[in-house]
């Protein structure tokens, strides 16, 4: 098999050919995206800390001084709440906007939130435990950590059903080359999505209440510092970001440990691994397997030579099973405990959720482990059709 993203054998299986890649080929041009696929660790972790590379080329040229077509008309409210969010800018737009939500997410902060965490995960585990297990994905994995993410940006209760199909429509844009239909289903969620949040934010500015989105809707009020575009980009990627990982990572840590039943005893007798434990799912089926940066200057990556103008797409996946990088790579060890894995990221954009991440899933497993005498699958799970956020679709789990 080769790299290909849209075979979803290779997307349910990537780990031997990102071996292949490493070992012959660690930077490589790959013809149908016309990217350069980078597949080791140490190159990933540099080349997300290089800020020669970017998330977007627009702050230093235009689409024509890069050689690209600029987007089609109909994608522009899309981008237009993408763009007016952290993760797609750099400094100093990246740094002000970032700056303004950092401290909600805090580790500090984040400890104050895990009383509620384990309430809701409790609540969750003992329903699906009662009824003898069912599909995890979306009984336990989704709405955890949606619960949690709209409960701090306020999003009231009998609206959080709307989120995921959003956050899943949005999400067919960040796939390698999405078809015209995937750019569409993403373009008019986005566009509904950024409706919904703006009558929201206008209803917060009228009758505050203590959540992001009331607070953030003061800043816009208090001057030049939050548009109001960028207060809907925020609360958009927060809202999505702050789930839509947490949900695979949750789906394909179990579907791991269900895989190596001697690591799931072993970390079901002693709870206390639970944070290398929570580290160790998260490198061993990477659930964000690709990012793309855009070459902003001449670098050499690997011994080879990249010119301004071009992106690379590192692969995650690929350094998180990295043998230069991990002892063992592709043992599942809920213990290991020197594990620089890279699933967060590095550099500027280093993921803003990890302590939320963190501690949503050692609640989420923990609560699981506690409560189920037994954890057995009832059927082969599917993957979603999807390479670069990849998860399953179901996860059918008996708990006796
Ligand atoms: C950025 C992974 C959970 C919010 C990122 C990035 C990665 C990542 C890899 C950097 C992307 C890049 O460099 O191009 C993950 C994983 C998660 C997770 C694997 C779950 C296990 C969360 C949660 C939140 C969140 C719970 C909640 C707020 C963000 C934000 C950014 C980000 C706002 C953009 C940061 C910036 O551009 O400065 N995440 N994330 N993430 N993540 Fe997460």
């Amino acid at each position: 098999m080769r790299f290909d993203p849209w075979n979803p054998e290779f997307a349910a299986h990537p780990y031997d050919v990102y071996r292949r890649l490493r070992d012959t080929e660690p930077v490589s041009f790959f013809e149908p995206t016309g990217q350069w696929l980078v597949a080791r660790h140490r190159d990933v972790n540099a080349a997300l800390r290089d800020r020669r590379l970017g998330r977007s080329y627009l702050h230093v040229a235009s689409h024509e001084e890069f050689g690209r077509q600029p987007e089609p008309d109909f994608q522009e409210p899309f981008w237009r709440v993408s763009r007016a969010a952290m993760l797609d800018v750099e400094p100093p737009v990246h740094t002000r906007l970032r700056r303004l939500v950092s401290k909600a997410f805090t580790p500090r902060m984040v400890e104050e939130l895990r009383p509620r965490v384990r309430r809701v995960a409790g609540e969750l585990v003992d329903g699906f435990v009662e009824r003898g297990g069912g599909d995890l994905i979306a009984e336990v994995a989704e709405p955890l950590p949606v619960t949690v993410i709209a409960e701090m940006l306020g999003v009231p209760e009998s609206d959080r059903h709307l989120l995921r199909p959003w956050s899943a429509g949005m999400c067919g844009m960040y796939e390698l080359a999405p078809s015209v239909e995937a750019q569409h289903t993403a373009v008019r969620a986005a566009s509904e999505f950024a409706d919904y949040l703006r009558a929201l934010a206008a209803e917060r500015r009228a009758r505050p209440g203590d959540d992001l989105i009331s607070a953030l809707a003061q800043v816009v009020d208090e001057g030049d510092r939050l548009t109001v575009d960028e207060l809907v980009g925020t609360c958009i990627l927060l809202l999505n970001a702050g789930h839509e990982a947490t949900v695979n990572v949750t789906g394909n840590g179990w579907w791991a440990l269900l895989r190596n039943p001697g690591e799931l005893e072993r970390l079901r007798g002693d709870l206390s691994l639970l944070p290398t434990a929570v580290e160790e799912l998260m490198r061993w089926d990477t659930p964000l397997q690709l990012f793309e940066r855009w070459v902003l200057e001449d670098v050499t990556i690997g011994g080879v030579d990249i010119p301004k103008g071009v992106e690379v797409a590192l692969l995650f996946g690929s350094a998180n099973r990295d043998p230069e990088a991990f002892e063992d790579p592709d043992r599942l060890d809920v213990g290991r405990k020197d594990n620089p894995h890279i699933s967060f990221g590095a550099g500027i954009h280093f993921c803003l959720g990890a302590p939320l991440a963190r501690v949503e899933l050692a609640e989420s497993f923990g609560a699981l482990l506690r409560a189920a005498r037994k954890i057995e699958l009832v059927e082969e799970p599917v993957w979603k059709p999807n390479y670069v956020i990849r998860g399953l679709e179901a996860l059918k789990i008996s708990t006796g």
